[in-house]
């Protein structure tokens, strides 16, 4: 009999776990526990059994019903929480749409442009933000005594490092590490210690390009970026060359872009030049069998034109209603 208590224990508690509604369960309770049971039966039997077998017979059946009756309970909550959860659970309800995040518009232009150069052979180089004086002046054919350095006016570290005041500093790293012929452009951050209002900012932003070869000539640098005026703002776009000065090129030119589609008139665009000979010296190379010319490019200059932006503060603030216009 002991054998038969526990197996019918074990048969109750595996139906009522694979019980699949409360109306199942109710249905199993009433077989094990109700009234025509097998163990109200044995329950009834156990007052008529020799007085030896009494207490093991009553123990088993008093153990047996008890954890017929814990399974129960068990099984009713987790059906009882699935009915709840079920009668909860609308799937006509519209989804939660996860937010999309937006390319922000420097990035655009900064990827456009690089695009473009990219297909005209030039490939990206990287420089440190935090520069030391070296890279970003003496090398660059700018002694600390230059006056050139006065515009350029920065943050510095308490190390004697600075914040870089523009992308030509990649000039210097790559080729320090890299022979000619090479072209490479280099978008990136730079800094400056400007008062900040809608037309100024501590940080803004470049893509530098240089172009080092045997016979490279100031007709190339006008080629490359007319092409690149052309391909950002339209075709009639005009390119128009200033003579200027820079430490580092020698002849040197600012370059301002015109397009007709914008109405926008002449627009300053960037610096641009010749490699100085003190630079490829600087560096290592041999001025006399090496030219090339290099160029800086504002990015920030090129989304206010693009997209008709009147404050350049909006760039760094991140608000996600500025940046989802574009
Ligand atoms: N680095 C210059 C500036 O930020 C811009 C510039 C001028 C870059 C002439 C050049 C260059 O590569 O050749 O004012």
């Amino acid at each position: 009999m002991l054998a038969e208590i526990d197996t019918l224990q074990k048969n109750a508690i595996e139906a009522i776990n694979a019980a699949s509604d409360l109306k199942d369960l109710e249905d199993l309770r009433v077989r094990f526990l109700g009234r025509k049971s097998r163990i109200r039966q044995l329950l009834s039997l156990v007052g008529t059994t020799p007085p030896a077998e009494r207490p093991a017979l009553g123990q088993a059946t008093g153990t047996c019903r008890k954890a017929i009756e814990a399974s129960l309970k068990a099984r009713q909550i987790t059906l009882q929480e699935a009915a709840d959860h079920g009668a909860s659970f609308d799937l006509s309800l519209p989804g939660r749409r996860p937010r999309l995040g937006k390319s922000h518009p420097l990035s655009q232009i900064a990827d456009e442009l690089t695009e473009i150069l990219q297909e005209m052979g030039f490939t990206v180089a990287d420089g440190p933000e935090v520069e030391d004086e070296y890279h970003n002046f003496d090398a660059l054919n700018t002694p600390s005594d230059h006056p050139a350095r006065d515009i350029h006016d920065t943050f510095y570290l308490t190390d004697g490092r600075l914040l870089r005041t523009h992308t030509s500093t990649v000039q210097i790293r790559y080729m320090e590490n890299n022979a000619p012929p090479l072209r490479i452009i280099a978008p990136g951050r730079c800094y400056r210690r400007d008062t900040v209002d809608a037309t100024h900012h501590y940080a803004f932003h470049q893509i530098e390009g240089l172009y080092v070869d045997e016979k490279v000539s100031l007709a190339d640098l006008k080629g490359t970026l007319e092409t690149l005026a052309r391909r950002l703002l339209g075709n009639d776009t005009r390119v128009r060359l200033r003579p200027h000065f820079f430490p580092f090129t020698e002849p040197s030119i600012e370059y301002d872009f015109s397009s007709s589609l914008k109405n926008t008139g002449w627009l300053e665009i960037g610096g641009a030049g010749m490699v100085d000979p003190a630079v490829f010296e600087a560096v290592g190379y041999d001025p006399e069998r090496y030219s090339g010319f290099a160029f800086g490019f504002g990015i920030d200059r090129i989304a206010i034109i693009r997209y008709g932006i009147d404050d350049i503060r909006l760039f760094l603030e991140n608000d996600l209603r500025f940046i989802h216009q574009f």
